[in-house]
């Protein structure tokens, strides 16, 4: 069984990332601008928008946030959406999920520009995926792919295995690897059959949101283990069923561990897993970031274009 380094992985596209960067303000005078909105004050989605400002800012991306109270209503978010489509510095514009109720999330998307749209969540972008057309990506599905790809793993002909249908993972996800010729099944909470279906899948992807869900006797041998899940333990008992002693000490001094989808157990019979954290985790606000400068090079590119 061999580690998928995501941190590693997501360090090198970081340096490319900032390379780009760089030759954009020298080459061409611009600066990626990336706009974050984010309404209400979840604490998880507080500590994702400000890594996702912190990487921008290392990276040289000119990034902005956007802070709306729980209270804000559907037209304001559309409002702040229609000034940044139409304002030449911000190329991306990432609203944070989940929004607080009642606001409306499609609304919300559907009013982005799609050549803003850095996390890809647009109709358009999501069709154009599906034609396999893509030009834009869902940072975390991407993020996957980039690390099969730094590590050679080939999912021509393969038989993959997506859990978790959701329109920022599952869903993405699946038609990207159909598009890259693995047969695809993709799996949600009324699978009849799971544990079946997952022991003939050579690739698993896990998005799934519960901890340890993909347990060691689901998993064929030699398969490759992608955990996308991100789950707070922060029960005793929890720990114990979940994750490994190892990280005991971690867990008493923190008072909790974050852990993923598939149970740890199951890792010594894969070929490849991605371990969490530091498997998907750091690849999704790096693919993040590389979508804001692709955003910025097309939109340059456009612009020329139309001269
Ligand atoms: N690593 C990263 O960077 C990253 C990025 C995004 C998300 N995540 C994590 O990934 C996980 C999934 O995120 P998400 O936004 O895709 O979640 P989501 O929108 O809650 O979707 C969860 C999916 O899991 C399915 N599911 C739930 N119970 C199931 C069961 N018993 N059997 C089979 N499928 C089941 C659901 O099926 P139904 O559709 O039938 O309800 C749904 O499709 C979460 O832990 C999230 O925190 C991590």
């Amino acid at each position: 069984m061999a580690i998928l380094d995501g941190k590693l992985v997501a360090e090198k596209i970081q340096e490319d990332v900032r390379l780009e960067v760089e030759q954009l303000k020298v080459g061409k005078g611009v600066v990626p601008g990336l706009a974050v909105i984010m309404a209400g004050d979840d604490p998880a989605s507080r500590s994702y928008v400000s890594s996702k400002n912190r990487l921008a800012e290392k990276l040289g991306i000119r990034s902005e946030l956007i802070k709306f109270p729980a209270t804000a209503t559907t037209d304001e978010i559309a409002r702040v959406i229609d000034e940044k489509n139409g304002d030449p510095l911000t190329h991306a514009i990432l609203v944070q999920m989940p929004l607080p109720q009642p606001i409306d999330p499609w609304q919300v998307i559907d009013r982005i520009d799609p050549g803003k749209d850095v996390d890809a969540f647009h109709p358009a972008n999501q069709g154009l995926i599906l034609q396999n057309r893509g030009i834009i990506f869902p940072c975390t599905p991407l993020g996957v792919l980039r690390i099969l790809d730094h590590y050679g793993i080939e999912t021509a002909g393969m038989n993959a295995v997506v859990v978790g249908r959701s329109f920022l993972v599952g869903k993405p996800l699946a038609a990207m690897l159909t598009n890259r010729h693995a047969t695809v099944t993709l799996c949600h909470s009324r699978t009849q059959g799971l544990p079946a279906i997952l022991r003939e899948a050579g690739l698993v992807v896990a998005a799934v949101g519960k901890p340890g869900f993909v347990t060691v006797d689901m998993v064929k041998p030699g398969a490759v283990l992608i955990d996308v899940g991100i789950n707070h333990i922060d029960k005793e008992p929890d720990f114990e069923k979940f994750c490994p002693r190892s990280l005991h000490d971690t867990f008493k001094k923190k008072g909790s561990v974050i852990t993923g989808d598939i149970h740890y157990q199951a890792f010594a019979k894969a070929a490849h897993y991605t371990p969490v954290p530091g498997g998907v985790g750091p690849l999704t606000v790096t693919m993040l970031m590389h979508n804001t400068v692709d955003l910025c090079k097309r939109s340059i590119s456009v612009t020329n274009d139309k001269k």
